[in-house]
């Protein structure tokens, strides 16, 4: 198993992340937000603010840095400070920038603002009646579909129709990505434009981002992150730090610092949705599912710009089922933008289905493995596409073995004082891939460099290139340097939606067979010395005639210092021959205090059907990092907004997160199923599956345990309350 190549400078604190950076004369901006959810801002008194110690310059809707809207893949990102809206509490809505930090913060406690109120909607439960349909998805797919067998005429005929019908109500909570590395952004200029250091998903398109939102030639802005101290789709667009630093650089001459602290960061960037999910279940006696409703309603900021697509995410293609209806409404609030988060849509979505298939379990009097195997799915209902490798049934027969599921019972059982219950859940998510472009360069000291813009934002994807490098080129993984992290290199798309590997992974391939074919050209080249014969090319040597030379002897040879070639890939033909997903079992097993209701992990284990693994090391952690997470959503995360929109727990103190004390052993496991229908590597995603159907795995092990179904998250100690 090869180590992470960047654990060391992470480990002893050399690693340098975008607010690591220090410039000489750079000064530092400290943002200012909004203390109301509704409203216009009629006034800003900065005279104080101005005349403070340090101070060079307080922006806000009134004295604005210009900025246009960025649109991009993800639709039009929102710029800070262009208008006197305020829609959120704790919006940005002022930047006072002055020669240290402190005077910054100083400065922008003594600005004071005067709004004009108007009426606030925060709670996702009043909001539901004035919900909407939520607009077309990226993939083309309307809010509300529906499968039906040819002689059905509704859902509700189906679901009539079924012996056995299960039918509820789940609810999740608002959540915030909470990355260790707070969004931050040190904007410099110089007489080539700007170069930005800040932790973002995708380099390239943050330097897009920024240069359509600066208003300058794209070749003007370079953007750096060579570290990201975590992102989980909170990273993915141009934070407000980033906009203003870059801004107010530019005003001041200056370079400008900018970072949030861990308050602001609940507000000022994006976090997840929260959910309201109505699921019907109609089943044979034997378990065989014959209707599937799905209705589900998200909060979204009042742009619309995100819809948390859970039922989209889930119901609509896990199993195997003759009827099927899904919805997705929007219920625009006066809440912090909303955005991707770790398996957007999924992850919620699996809460409420893999509770409600539990449920259903329950009401057959079945086993929730057997019942989920019964209506395995050979391709999504209504789609004529098979999937193209799905070992889901191994998973979780290798679970069950190793989990010991032949010992649960029913109704859980008793250890002291403790009740001990499991669960399991299905964990589901798509196998994609983007556009990414990667550079080869083969050098005369016979290393190689593997080059593209992209991020590793803690996944593991600079090691990842390293070894389809070493892989592609036929020489050992020491011998190639991977670059990443900087727009000035080829475009590698995004680090989200799972994709990176496969993205990344699949234009390595096409560049280094590139790469390899100019070096036998330039082999067989006239003067060169394989002058004229056929050459080969095998463990990083240039064969022909019983002669072989190491690439970087023939370069010796040939007076080269190097030579390099590009490749790129994204999704092709496969799309429309299979559908792909990678597949994984969930299991949990928790301990519940009779007494005290308090609710303990005792021991967890995830199988996953992943395509190839290429790292294990950083697999098992990304896919550990999800189930902790899941456990997170399930017993601790979840953000309370009070009625006026301010975050009554909006920071480290009351914003609840597992510590080590919280959990156990986690047990990873992979069935190695290499998916080359998919891509050349033969890897699917993993970021993001890990955390799908843990919430469900623990409220279904606390529902065995205790007989007590919960159906919002977090489960807190009060829903075990017995009456
Ligand atoms: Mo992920 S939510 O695509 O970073």
């Amino acid at each position: 198993m090869s180590n992470r190549l960047d654990g060391p400078v992470k480990v002893t604190g050399r690693a340098k992340y975008g607010a690591d950076h220090s410039f000489p004369g750079m000064v530092h901006g400290y943002i200012v937000l909004s203390t109301i959810a509704h409203g216009e801002i009629e006034a800003m008194d900065v005279t104080a603010a101005k005349t403070a110690p340090g101070v060079l310059g307080v922006y806000s809707p009134f004295d604005p840095l210009k900025l246009h809207t960025p649109d991009s893949m993800f639709g039009k990102t929102w710029v800070p400070l262009q208008n006197r809206e305020v829609t959120y509490y704790g919006q940005p809505i002022g930047f006072v920038v002055a020669e240290t930090f402190e005077q910054a913060r100083d400065a922008a406690m003594l600005v004071e603002v005067s709004y004009r109120q108007r009426p606030v909607l925060t709670s996702l439960e009043d909001g539901l009646a004035a919900a909407e349909e939520a607009p077309v998805s990226w993939d083309g797919s309307p809010a509300a579909l529906e499968v039906l067998a040819p002689d059905v005429e509704s859902i509700e005929d189906a679901l009539a129709a079924s012996p056995v019908v299960v039918e509820a109500t789940y609810t999740t909570a608002t959540q915030n990505h909470a990355a260790m590395e707070p969004h931050s952004a040190v904007a410099v200029w110089d007489s080539d434009g700007l170069t930005i250091y800040s932790g973002n998903q995708g380099a390239d398109l943050q330097a897009a981002e920024l240069a359509a939102a600066l208003g300058v030639e794209a070749s003007s802005v370079r953007a750096v992150n060579p570290f990201v101290g975590g992102a989980f789709g909170g990273k993915a667009r141009t934070s407000a730090p980033a906009f203003l630093a870059a801004a107010a650089a530019r005003d001041l001459g200056r370079p400008v610092k900018a970072v949030l602290t861990r308050e602001q960061v609940f507000t000022a960037t994006a976090g997840r949705a929260a959910t309201v999910q109505k699921i019907a279940l109609g089943a044979d006696t034997d378990g065989t599912l014959i209707a599937l409703r799905h209705d589900s309603w998200c909060s979204t900021p009042v742009d619309r710009s995100f819809v948390e697509r859970t039922s989209h995410g889930t119901s609509r293609e896990w199993y195997a089922t003759q009827n099927l209806a899904i919805s997705q409404k929007i219920v625009p609030l006066h809440v912090p933008p909303t955005t991707f988060m770790r398996a957007p849509g999924e992850a919620p979505g699996s809460f409420a289905l893999e509770s409600a298939i539990d449920e259903l379990a329950v009401a057959l009097e079945m086993d929730p493995i057997e019942l989920r195997l019964r209506n395995n799915s050979t391709a999504p209902p209504g789609k004529d596409l098979q999937w193209s490798s799905k070992h889901l049934d191994e998973c979780f027969r290798i679970g069950a073995a190793r989990f010991g599921w032949a010992n649960r019972s029913p109704r859980g059982r008793t250890d002291g004082d403790w009740l001990v219950g499991m669960g399991t859940a299905t964990a589901m998510f798509p196998a994609l891939r983007f556009p990414a472009t990667v550079e080869i360069t083969l050098h005369a000291d016979d290393t190689a460099v593997v080059a593209t813009s992209g991020a590793d934002p803690g996944t593991g994807l600079l090691t990842v290139l390293s070894l389809v490098g070493a892989e592609s080129l036929d020489i050992a993984p020491e011998r190639v340097t991977p670059r990443l992290g900087d727009s000035a290199l080829p475009p590698g798309g995004l680090s989200g939606g799972s994709t990176a590997t496969a993205s990344a992974g699949s234009a390595i391939v096409i560049a280094a067979a590139q790469v390899i074919d100019d070096l036998l050209a330039l082999a067989s080249s006239p003067g060169a010395p394989f002058d004229g014969l056929e050459v080969s090319y095998a463990d990083g040597r240039v064969l022909a005639d019983g002669r072989s030379m190491t690439f970087g002897e023939l370069l010796r040879a040939v007076n080269r210092p190097s030579i390099s070639a590009t490749g790129s890939s994204g999704p092709g033909e496969e799309v429309t021959k299979h559908s792909f997903s990678s597949f994984g079992a969930q299991f949990c097993e928790v301990r519940v205090h009779r007494w005290t209701r308090e609710i303990r992990v005792s021991r967890m284990l995830g199988v996953f059907d992943a395509g190839r693994i290429i790292n294990e090391k950083t697999a098992r952690s990304q896919i550990m990092g999800g189930m902790i997470w899941g456990v997170s959503a399930a017993l601790h995360e979840g953000l309370e907004i009070e009625e006026n929109g301010r975050l009554a727990n909006g920071d480290f103190a009351g914003y609840l997160i597992p510590v080590n004390a919280d959990i156990p052993e986690v047990d990873v496991h992979f069935v190695e199923y290499p998916d080359t229908l998919h891509n050349a590597v033969g890897a699917k995603g993993l970021g993001e599956i890990g955390t799908v159907g843990m919430a469900a795995a623990v409220a279904n092990a606390v529902a065995n345990a205790t007989g007590i179904r919960v159906r919002k998250l977090p489960i807190q100690i009060e829903d075990l309350l017995e009456e």
